[in-house]
């Protein structure tokens, strides 16, 4: 089979074309990602070569493109996928989440062809107890949430009038190798390695609930190839905790990799001015999934954390050359006020 995975060069969707080569020597890939300052083709460099792989640059947005395309099913990651971004612009979230998705859901509907459509738990908003079922309403709080829940309605009404085979998955937080050092796990780590200030949103008291990137992966893989046409699967790692306890536990990892003061390290947590309309907590419940596909989470958090914080020690080059790039421009407007610069 040939499938069409958007937006593999970014963290999930390169992480998720690595398991599939090894997991499924009989697929073929083609990597359709427009290259935005997300998209990096260094994620997989260890693949370019690969027989059953191949990368086109484009825009999911230019139906001119995916129609050019030969595949027989879509595995959708494609997105811009900030919240702190989509707070400073919501344009480009609408475009691209929206329009884009829509465009791969004609192409699928067009072919009758098979499509997942990865979303996010942040559709169903924040929720003070409890845990987010499948029929959960979605109450989207932020624009990029706000651009998912839309991309989902979208889906289930292709499913609904067209009978267009998608399904949809919504997955909580990700960490893992690869990941844009924006979000929270690789921004801490990289500050705390090189002795910038953390800047933790609120309280700190958030709630997410992390799941390694492979667990996610490995559950859009028996989604694609099992899961029910016109179904919601939620993916959680069952892992809530504090951001605050995330951030001390990655501290703890760096100062004992490094041999660092723990203490020196700690110094530098900084409270600042909250992210508007920050979700409290989210909590995702995955039954459905380990139920009816026997999927279940593999990576023990403090294994799955440590291993990440090693990777981006090993991997500095990586991240540094990001950092030094046009990301400084988004940084100094997302952090320069709240960190007093
Ligand atoms: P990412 O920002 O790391 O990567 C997004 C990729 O999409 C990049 O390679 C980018 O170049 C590409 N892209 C963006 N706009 C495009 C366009 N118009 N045409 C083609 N390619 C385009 O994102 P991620 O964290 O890997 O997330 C992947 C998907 O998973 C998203 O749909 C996101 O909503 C969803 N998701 C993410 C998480 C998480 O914790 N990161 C959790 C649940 C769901
Ligand atoms: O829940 C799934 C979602 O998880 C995905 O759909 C999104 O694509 C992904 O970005 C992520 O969204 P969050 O907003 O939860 O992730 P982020 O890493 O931006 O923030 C995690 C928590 O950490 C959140 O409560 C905000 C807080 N935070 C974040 C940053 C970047 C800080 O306190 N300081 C920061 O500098």
């Amino acid at each position: 089979m040939k499938i069409l995975v958007t937006g593999g060069a970014g963290f999930i969707g390169s992480n998720f074309i690595r398991l599939l080569l090894q997991q499924h020597p009989e697929h073929k890939i083609i990597n359709l990602d427009l290259l935005t300052y997300a998209g990096n083709l260094e994620n997989l460099k260890d693949l370019s070569s690969h027989p059953c792989y191949s990368f086109v640059r484009g825009d999911i947005c230019d139906a001119g493109v995916v129609e050019d395309l030969q595949f027989d099913a879509i595995i959708h990651f494609a997105a811009e996928s900030h919240v702190d971004r989509s707070i400073l612009d919501s344009s480009p979230f609408l475009q691209t989440n929206i329009m884009g998705t829509k465009n791969l859901l004609e192409a699928a509907r067009r072919r009758g062809c098979r499509m997942v459509h990865v979303s996010t738990d942040e559709v169903y908003g924040s929720i003070t107890q409890g845990l987010f079922t499948e029929a959960s309403p979605l109450s989207p709080n932020s624009p990029y949430a706000a651009s998912k829940a839309s991309s989902d309605l979208f889906a289930r009404a292709y499913y609904e009038t067209y009978g267009t085979e998608v399904v949809i998955t919504r997955c909580s937080n990700n960490y893992g190798p690869y990941q844009f050092p924006e979000k929270l796990i690789p921004l801490m780590i990289s500050h705390a390695m090189t002795g910038k200030a953390l800047p933790v949103y609120g309280d700190g008291k958030n709630v997410r609930d992390w799941i390694h990137v492979h667990d996610h992966n490995r559950a859009v893989d028996l989604v694609f190839h099992k899961g029910r046409a016109g179904e919601v699967y939620n993916i959680g790692g069952r892992n809530e905790q504090q951001n605050i306890d995330i951030i001390r536990k990655i501290l703890s990892v760096v100062a004992e990799i490094q041999g660092t003061d723990p203490e020196r390290l700690n110094g530098l947590i900084t409270y600042v001015k909250d992210r508007p309309g920050h979700d409290r907590r989210y909590a995702i419940d995955p039954v459905k999934l380990e139920s009816e596909l026997g999927w279940k989470a593999e990576v023990a958090f403090d294994e799955g954390i440590a291993a990440t914080v090693r990777w981006y020690i090993e991997n500095k080059d990586w991240w540094s050359r990001i950092l030094s790039g046009e990301y400084m421009k988004y940084y100094e407007t997302q952090y320069g006020q709240r960190l007093g610069k």
